[in-house]
């Protein structure tokens, strides 16, 4: 039994982004608060953003969004946008942009402590969202679902509603034309991930295997021309369909043990989401191999692996997004500079993280512990 559901209206294409001002005036929108990060505001992006917003319009903007999004952060925006009285609010960036806005429209309409949405019960209140996604990666202009770190307790933590979805996703493949290598590569496999990890994730159902498979057929044929040559438009196009794929596959399934060791990386080591995905997601996947053989072995004939055998076909799946790490440079573990004495309290965090239960094979805090031992050896 499943209920699927897609909240977010999804508009895809070279410049669609020019369709902005019609989709504010659909939610009868006239002050925005528009959220980023300083990168955005530096690289032009939010100039062109704005360029496709009339005059009639007033525009509040909130750029102190940073990586792995912070609680603070939240309550800073939704205090600003209180302040101003805006009536939608519009996130261009990355997945910490988006994330923190769907944070934002629950706190600037609901009060509180966004922690407290871990567990509550998010209604309908919230202020209407569009998110312009300006990288192939995190799927957050069409998941339901918010990453935030709670600077306390070192912790990232997960709320999840159906309203908390942006209104509209904006994708524009141009958009991500001038994204550096390193950041396509890293969240290119972020976006691998989502698929890989929504295709297998304990609770997933049809509609979101079928979107997990197709996304990794989609990422695992571009994701190495798109980092070569960030001005090869048919690959670009590709990883924004994968990356947006993989999220919804991930939305109505789950993440899994990668996302949760991830998580765990970036609520104490603060290191870039993608990055850590992509260095850990080998070696989850040959821990949950014996756990998903056949669907791995589907995941590599997704990826071309022509091998009749399920488990040697499962293998070289494996294989070739090792091959494909490395044929787009991204770092081994090692370079992260991880202490090992924090293996343990990143093992702790890894089990507590909501999306646990969802790994193929059951993971306790001594099989983080022993995974994170075992990365940190190779
Ligand atoms: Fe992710």
């Amino acid at each position: 039994m499943f209920d699927f559901i897609l909240p977010s209206k999804i508009r895809f294409g070279k410049g669609i982004i020019k369709e902005l001002d019609e989709e504010l005036n659909k939610i009868s929108a006239k002050k925005i608060m528009l959220i980023c990060d300083e990168g955005i505001i530096k690289a032009n992006i939010l100039k062109n953003v704005l360029k496709f917003v009339k005059e009639d319009k007033i525009v509040v903007v909130f750029s102190k969004i940073e990586a792995n999004p912070k609680d603070y952060n939240i309550h800073e925006g939704a205090d600003l946008a209180i302040e101003e009285k805006v009536d939608a609010l519009v996130a261009v960036g990355g997945g910490s942009a988006i994330d923190a806005a769907k944070g934002i429209a629950v706190l600037a309409r609901q009060g509180g402590n966004i922690r407290d949405y871990e567990k509550k019960v998010i209604s309908e209140n919230c202020l209407p969202l569009i998110a312009i996604p300006t990288t192939s990666g995190t799927g957050s202009e069409i998941t339901f679902s918010s990453v935030i770190t709670d600077t306390k307790e070192n912790f990232k933590f997960t709320i999840k509603s159906p309203s908390i979805a942006a209104r509209v996703a904006l994708i524009d493949p141009e958009l991500t034309y001038s994204l550096p290598p390193m950041i396509t590569a890293s969240t290119g496999i972020d976006a691998l991930t989502h698929a890989i990890e929504g295709y297998t994730a304990n609770c997933t159902e049809p509609i979101a295997e079928a979107m997990g498979l197709y996304a990794i057929e989609y990422i695992s044929k571009y994701i190495v021309r798109a980092v070569g040559n960030g001005a090869d438009e048919e690959a670009r196009e590709g990883m924004m369909i994968g990356s947006l794929l993989g999220g919804l596959s991930f939305s109505h399934a789950d993440v899994a043990s990668v996302h949760c060791m991830a998580e765990a990386l970036g609520s104490i080591y603060d290191k870039p989401h993608g990055m850590c995905n992509s260095i850990i997601l080998p070696h989850v996947m040959k821990e949950n191999l014996p756990y998903v053989l056949y669907k791995y072995s589907r995941i590599a004939r997704a990826m071309g692996v022509d091998v009749k055998d399920d488990e040697t076909a499962a293998y070289r799946g494996i294989e070739l997004i090792e091959k494909i790490s490395k044929d787009i440079a991204l770092p081994d573990f090692k370079s992260l500079g991880i202490d090992p004495k924090d293996f343990r309290l990143l093992s702790e965090l890894s089990e507590k993280n909501s999306s646990n239960k969802s790994n193929p094979k059951k993971m306790t805090v001594d099989d983080y512990e022993s995974l994170f031992n075992k990365i940190n050896n190779i």
